[in-house]
């Protein structure tokens, strides 16, 4: 999979922020904020907080699902451990079955008695057989299962149209069609819901190697019919563009009708260069600046591609989908290359939480955004060893924000930020976000991106009357501690201790840590 990522370097435009000094040696900083809860902006919609499963090394088979005959304690097959704990994290949306698996994905060899289902190869990933044990009633099971909902990755690379317009028929008929009487054959009555339908993936590359052009005629074509009954519609992305690239969203923006949303692609390494890109654990400072400069070139990305749909699109129904992001790590020495399986330490917690605070400025346009991915694949929630599983600090940091999800995003402002910098990279030392929760209560969100010194923060609302004050704090010894199956517990949440007097809020962000308060009146 070729990709190309700039080379690192410093600049100011990408952080929205001015940098008024430096710090040196290892102390407190003082930093005032303001927040201003008086001027409440746009929804942060909880589809900023999605995931993304695709049948990719143990992402799904063993990750996720282990099949009604397994050892490990399962409901219809699905690990109740893993199940447990993404119940917790209140998923908004999962898209599945890929990725790059989508564009040769037949949903028909994936529905019916197991035994009968066709073993194919996943030529994408490792080479490996796939058995089709896991398909669309396996899938929609777990979406009801979660209470989450459904974001399907349709195949326009090897598919055809008939193809892509019979399962959306298959899983949406309410009749008595054929389809629908070969769903409920294969034990499903009722229609599912279909939230979301992505017309096939990165079909820049491995979704068919194809220009803007082609695929913006192709998307109206295949898009034509993808049709469901009344109330149970999808909203229809097109497969767009990734990294600084603005081509697929322009060719993308121009179409008229048909389209809810583009999607776009951004994963963060640590060394810009997709051959050597840097390991999960064991390197070095200049790899934990590098990749958290990196992942905030997505601001950047997101900005460009805005700048495009409001000039194509100023009606605003085009949204952009954000449906992979995240780190992505050299492969861990002994794994299979292509199971993209990766440790997730301290680091990628500080990657989410920036991620998220930069995806809130953006609610305007953004409409959705998918961690790749949910289970033993690249930025992981949780990881998987036949009946062993382990939580992961980018876990830790989606539970966390679940106050934001839904939230009204509130402005806040620094009075003056320090530079974090190594070498000849430097970010800013700390990022903040800020909302009004459902119940009404100010959450804040900050992440001190700086390994070395602590942060002293003292923040007053304007329109707020704060009275006191609760939250959590992750942080860990090493840049890149991270939870074993032996050691579970090394990077977790932890009460922070949170001051109120006179209406203004203090705490002490330690370094390298990630923060989320809930502020009540
Ligand atoms: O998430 C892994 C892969 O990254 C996806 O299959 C593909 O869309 C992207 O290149």
């Amino acid at each position: 999979m070729e990709k190309t990522i700039g080379f690192i370097r410093v600049t100011t435009a990408v952080f929205c922020l001015v940098f008024l000094s430096n710090t040196s040696g290892f102390a407190a900083t003082q930093l005032d904020l303001s927040i201003q809860a008086d001027k409440p902006g746009l929804k942060i919609s909880k589809y900023l907080y999605g995931q993304f499963a695709e049948h990719l090394g143990h992402g799904i088979y063993e990750g996720i699902w282990v099949g009604k005959k397994s050892s490990i304690p399962n409901t219809r097959g699905f690990r109740k451990d893993v199940v447990a704990a993404l119940e917790a994290l209140q998923i908004p949306v999962i898209r599945w079955p890929g990725g790059c698996f989508a564009d040769e994905y037949h949903w028909r060899d994936g529905i019916g008695p197991a035994k009968n289902r066709p073993v194919k190869i996943n030529t994408h990933w490792g080479w490996v057989d796939e058995t089709n044990a896991f398909g669309t009633h396996e899938f929609f099971d777990l979406v009801e299962m979660l209470g989450t909902e459904a974001y399907i990755a349709g195949n326009i690379g090897s598919g055809t149209p008939r193809e892509m317009a019979e399962w959306l028929e298959y899983m949406t008929a309410d009749g008595n069609t054929e389809l629908a009487k070969l769903r409920r054959k294969n034990g499903r009555d009722k229609p599912w819901k279909v939230s979301f339908f992505g017309v096939g993936n990165e079909t820049w590359g491995c979704g068919g190697n194809m220009t803007p052009q082609y695929y913006a005629d192709l998307y109206k074509r295949y898009a034509t019919f993808l049709k469901a009954p009344d109330g149970n519609r999808p909203k229809k992305v097109a497969s767009g563009g990734n990294d600084a690239h603005t081509d697929w969203t322009e060719a993308l923006s121009g179409i008229k009708w048909n389209i809810d949303g583009i999607s776009h692609h951004y994963y963060t390494i640590p060394s810009g260069e997709w051959p050597v890109k840097g390991k999960s654990t064991g390197f070095p400072e200049k790899e934990w600046i590098s990749t958290l400069f990196n992942t905030m070139k997505i601001d950047g990305y997101l900005k460009r591609n805005e700048e495009v749909l409001e000039k194509n699109n100023p009606q605003g129904n085009i949204g952009l989908y954000l449906d992979e992001w995240g780190t992505w790590y050299d492969p861990e020495p002994g794994r299979e290359p292509g199971f993209l399986y990766q440790q997730n330490s301290l680091r990628d917690a500080v990657v989410a939480a920036l991620n998220f605070n930069i995806f809130h400025q953006h609610v305007k346009r953004l409409h959705m955004a998918n961690i790749a991915q949910t289970v033993n694949v690249l930025q992981a929630m949780i990881l998987t060893d036949k009946e062993k599983m382990v939580l992961t600090p980018t876990y830790h940091v989606f539970k966390m924000y679940v106050p934001f999800q839904d939230a009204t995003f509130i402005p806040n402002q620094f009075k003056s930020m320090p530079k974090y910098t190594l070498g000849d990279v430097s970010v800013p030392q700390v990022s903040a976000s800020t909302a009004l929760s459902k119940e009404g209560n100010v959450i804040m969100a900050l992440a001190n991106l700086d390994p070395h010194n602590t942060a002293q923060i003292t923040a007053s609302i304007q329109g707020f009357s704060a009275k006191s004050a609760k939250g959590s704090v992750l942080t860990a010894d090493a840049l890149d501690a991270h939870n074993t199956f032996e050691k579970p517990d090394i990077v977790k949440p932890a009460p922070i201790d949170v001051k109120v007097q006179k209406g203004k809020v203090s705490l002490e962000l330690p370094a390298k840590s990630v923060t989320v308060i809930t502020i009540l009146k």
